[in-house]
């Protein structure tokens, strides 16, 4: 029987980061993982998504922006098993990464499948042998699932999740897709840029909803139109048959039942945290009904000794939430006096556009006991560096306290979305007002200008853009300052 300090479960971007932070504070560390080190981010999800989106935009550009720069490119032609196989070779590096990490701060990586046997012993199950790990402290960071729906069993051949499709090495000539949320979009972005004919189910009236702004999500609407991708709202789908090497999916779409036709079926209608494994509910470890492992502002479950992050300990899903609660939790067992106190999880989703967001949607700001806002928006089309990009689609949208001007949200739709958004995470973090982005230099011609007039044309005077007078009382500009 091996004992340690604080013993992870899961090496995703929760459990990888939680170990590393836990032996830096000098605790004897031990891993557990049953398939991949890194998780899904690395290797299943955040990366190859990523990787198979960087090709297809590479792609799209060399065959519809490339001439009109006066670059021909001939003979432009797509190998798909050349380019699954440089997307693994992106997340195996990504994977080896997060093993010399683990082994250069002396983590033990132990390979297996844990359970719970008591809330201080479990027991690890590989196809080698079976052993009894004990610690003073547990991490439990073991992730999430595809949720599928009756009618359509995951299968990773006819029905896909985003792990079978990622992996596909023929592109499929038609696609429907079930659900139009981050996986579905980003999914759909791509498959269409490499040449598929798409389709999307969404059940619900609009696509991202409550998810990210109204506004930015029109933008990608339109795109994904031009792309030729089809969305239906209101579209549940019931069940598919084979009809020869192609399948018949019937779908009730506002009311009435219809037929779509696809050569592969991807199921994206969202993921569930995997609390139902590794006798969790056993030793009594509180779940909410949705599913996530209750924890407190210290990520601690109600057995003091079992700590929950990442996917597992609710949403949002993301992996750079997994880190930063896999850091908190390490401290916290360290003995440092610390809470979870982040004012905001940035999200991006990685469509064309990309969309990013910091902070609050303008109806969470009214929800909140706003009522007096400032909102101003400014587009990259009057930005020089976007324009030469030929990637001027989009804006960037603020919104602030008209009493007081303190940044309450920053939404993102257009190239770069996802670098650009860390500047406004911060400036929410620090309180910032909108004078103290618009009076902070930017460097000229950058993307990053855009942040700069944004919060300009949200005080009412960007340069490179016409303006009304604003309505709204309150601090005018960088004179209300003095
Ligand atoms: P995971 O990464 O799921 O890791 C959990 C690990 O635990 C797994 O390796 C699993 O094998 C292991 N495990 C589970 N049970 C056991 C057990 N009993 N014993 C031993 N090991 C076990 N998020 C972003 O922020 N940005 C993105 O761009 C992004 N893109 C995504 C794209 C896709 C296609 C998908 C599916 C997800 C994406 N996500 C993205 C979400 C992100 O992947 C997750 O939020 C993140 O991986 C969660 O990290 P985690 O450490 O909680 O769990
Ligand atoms: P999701 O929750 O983002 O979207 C699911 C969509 O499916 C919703 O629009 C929903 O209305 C729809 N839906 C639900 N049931 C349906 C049905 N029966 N028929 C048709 N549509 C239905 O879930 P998704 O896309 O699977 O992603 C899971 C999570 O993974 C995300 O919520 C996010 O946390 C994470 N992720 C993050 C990414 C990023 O940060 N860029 C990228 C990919 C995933």
């Amino acid at each position: 029987m091996s004992k340690y300090d604080v013993c992870v479960i899961g090496a995703g971007p929760g459990g990888y980061v939680a170990a590393i932070r836990s032996a830096q504070l000098g605790l004897k560390t031990a891993i557990i993982e049953r398939e991949y080190l890194g998780g899904v981010c690395l290797n299943v999800g955040c990366i190859p998504s990523k990787a198979m989106i960087t090709a297809a935009h590479f792609l799209h550009r060399a065959q519809h922006d490339a001439p009109t720069m006066g670059i021909n490119i001939k003979g432009i032609d797509l190998d798909m098993k050349k380019l699954v196989g440089w997307k693994q070779s992106v997340c195996d590096r990504m994977s080896k990464g997060v093993e010399q990490l683990l082994k250069g701060n002396k983590v033990e990586i132990i390979s297996g499948e844990a359970k719970f046997k008591t809330t201080s012993q479990l027991e690890v199950k590989s196809s080698k042998e079976n052993i009894i790990v004990e610690a003073d402290k547990f991490i439990v960071a073991t992730g999430s699932r595809p949720i599928a729906i009756p009618g359509f069993d995951i299968d990773e051949n006819e029905v896909c999740s985003s792990t079978g499709a990622l992996a596909m090495e023929t592109l499929p000539k038609k696609v429907v897709v079930i659900g139009g949320g981050y996986i579905g979009l980003e999914i759909s972005s791509y498959l269409a840029k490499l040449g598929s004919e798409v389709e999307i189910l969404e059940a619900g009236k609009s696509l991202l909803a409550g998810v990210a702004d109204k506004d930015c999500v029109q933008v990608v609407a339109r795109k994904l139109k031009k792309l030729g991708v089809k969305v239906h709202f209101g579209a549940f789908a019931k069940n598919y048959k084979k009809k020869g090497k192609s399948f018949e999916i019937s779908a009730e779409v506002d009311g009435s039942m219809k037929t779509f036709t696809s050569d592969k079926i991807l199921l994206t209608v969202g993921r569930k945290p995997n609390s139902d494994e590794m006798g969790l509910k056993d030793i009594g470890v509180q779940i909410d009904e949705r599913g996530f492992v209750k924890v407190d502002p210290q990520m601690r479950t109600n057995h003091p000794n079992i700590f929950a992050i990442g996917d597992i300990a609710g949403q949002p899903m993301l992996a750079h939430k997994a880190s930063h609660e896999a850091v908190l939790a390490a401290e916290v067992i360290a003995g440092h006096n610390r809470v979870y106190d982040a004012k905001t999880v940035p999200a991006v989703i990685f469509t064309d556009p990309e969309i990013a967001s910091a902070g609050m949607l303008e109806e969470e700001c009214k929800a909140a006991g706003y009522n007096d806002l400032k909102i101003g928006k400014f587009p990259f089309a009057a930005n020089g560096r976007a324009v030469s990009m030929m990637e001027a689609e989009g804006f960037i949208k603020m919104i602030a306290d008209a009493k007081t001007n303190i940044l309450l949200g920053v939404h993102i739709v257009g190239p770069e979305a996802s670098n650009l958004i860390s500047e406004a995470v911060l400036a929410i973090e620090m309180g910032a007002r909108l004078e103290d982005l618009a009076l902070s230099i930017h460097p000229h011609p950058t993307l990053g200008e855009t942040m700069m007039e944004a919060a300009e044309a949200t005080l009412g005077h960007a340069i490179h853009m016409i303006q009304k007078p604003l309505k709204s009382k309150g601090p005018a500009g960088p004179s209300a300052r003095a």
